[in-house]
């Protein structure tokens, strides 16, 4: 089979969605590798590197596509790229199919096969093709270290001759991946960190990391599911605002990272709350692609409100492209050969993995999530 590896061409993104060393992996596995010429430039792989890996370089994106039975990507390709792809060819890309009834319909007009690496289910046997996990774990990290590089001060208690410098106090908001990966981070740079999540087996995830967890006091409203918040009302926001007013009145650096998949985040910082921090402080909004749980923050951009620096970094894994394309590469090669052998797809349409993450099968839009959107 041939895979592709096309450039990704969305603003901001440097990913690719193989590293030399899985292409390398894939080749001896019997599948044929296409890369588009400096697919992997913005990642510091360069094209030798995917020749030495037994790659095939191509210069023309709509030949490329137009060879392919199973396209990589980090991003869905565009509807244009989709219409350059052979009917039964596969594609295999971050979807977020249902969200994105455009993309779906490109799909099944095209009557291609289209898996999405974010509908993965994440069950145990699944956690190496977990890109949702490996991507937020690097984003917790960089928003530690993009938010400490805004502060006026240091992370760690110092001590000098000149006087005594107290340690920075950091408050995260939501210990999910991305928060414990924070977490662990703000504690390794000497801070004090905070933690404030609404799932009551967080608590624990924290104090091992060596956070201090902000206790509250839940209510009916609050439904978790499969280890996801599902539902939070307006009425407890309210309260949890409350709450947090005084913990990041102190803090020096807040980072949020509170999602409800499928759903706009939760706000957990008004404007009120902003003008109640310090001046100087820093707030990193990572859930500023999904409406923000920041009321002031901005998408892509570093604001000052209030005199505290407001930064929205909707792609963070893609600041650390080396890494993030490495993880990324290992994540959907393991999925692709979960899914295929060298000579073709395997089809196990009732296999969980397969079936959760399968969004349009031979031109036809299959996941509960989309099936009713898209008419076959
Ligand atoms: P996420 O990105 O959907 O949410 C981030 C965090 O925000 C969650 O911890 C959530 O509880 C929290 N949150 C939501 N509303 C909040 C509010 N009002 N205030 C404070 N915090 C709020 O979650 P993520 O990081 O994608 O994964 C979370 C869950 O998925 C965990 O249970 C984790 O253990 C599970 N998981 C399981 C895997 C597996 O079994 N293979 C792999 C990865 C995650």
């Amino acid at each position: 089979m041939k895979v592709i590896i096309p450039k990704e061409t969305k603003e901001r993104e440097r990913r690719v969605a193989l590293s030399p060393d899985v292409v390398s992996t894939l080749v001896k596995a019997g599948f044929e590798c296409l890369v588009e010429k400096e697919a992997g430039i913005q990642s510091y792989f360069p094209d030798k590197a995917y020749e030495t890996a037994g790659a095939q370089m191509v210069s023309d994106r709509k030949d490329l596509y137009g060879q392919a039975d199973v396209v990589l990507k980090v991003n869905a390709p565009s509807e244009e790229e989709i219409s350059w792809m052979k009917k039964d060819a596969v594609l295999i890309s971050l979807m977020y199919a249902a969200t994105n009834p455009a993309l779906v319909e490109a799909c099944v007009k095209q009557g291609i096969s289209a898996f999405s690496m974010d509908a993965i289910p994440r069950i145990s046997r699944a956690q190496k093709m977990d890109v949702l996990s490996s991507q937020a774990n690097l984003a917790g990290y960089k928003a530690v270290i993009i938010g400490a590089a805004a502060l006026g001060k240091i992370f760690p208690l110092l001590m000098t001759a000149a006087g005594t410098l107290k340690p920075a106090k950091v408050v995260i908001m939501g210990a999910g991946v991305a928060g414990l990966q924070a977490i662990a981070t703000a504690k390794r740079l000497g801070a004090i960190v905070e933690v404030s999540d609404i799932r009551p087996e967080t608590k624990e995830q924290v104090e091992s990391l060596g956070g201090k967890f902000i206790e509250f006091k839940g209510d009916d409203s609050i439904k978790v599911e499969g280890g996801y918040v599902k539902n939070v009302s307006e009425d407890f926001l309210k309260k949890q605002q409350a709450l947090i007013t005084k913990h990041i009145s102190e803090a020096d650096l807040v980072i949020t990272t509170a999602l409800i998949p499928g759903r706009k985040a939760p706000v957990l910082i008004t404007e009120d709350m902003v003008k109640a921090m310090r001046m100087g402080s820093v707030i990193v909004d990572m859930a500023v692609e999904q409406g923000g749980n920041c009321v002031l923050s901005e998408i892509n951009k570093h604001v000052v409100k209030h005199g505290v620096t407001i930064i929205g970094e909707a792609n963070l894994p893609s600041l650390l492209p080396l890494n993030a394309s490495e993880l990324y590469a290992k994540n959907i090669s393991a999925f692709l050969t979960h899914l295929a052998k060298k000579d073709g797809f395997l089809w196990e349409l009732e296999e969980e993995i397969t079936k959760g993450s399968l969004i349009v099968h031979k031109g036809v839009a299959v996941h509960p999530s989309v099936a009713q959107a898209v008419p076959a």
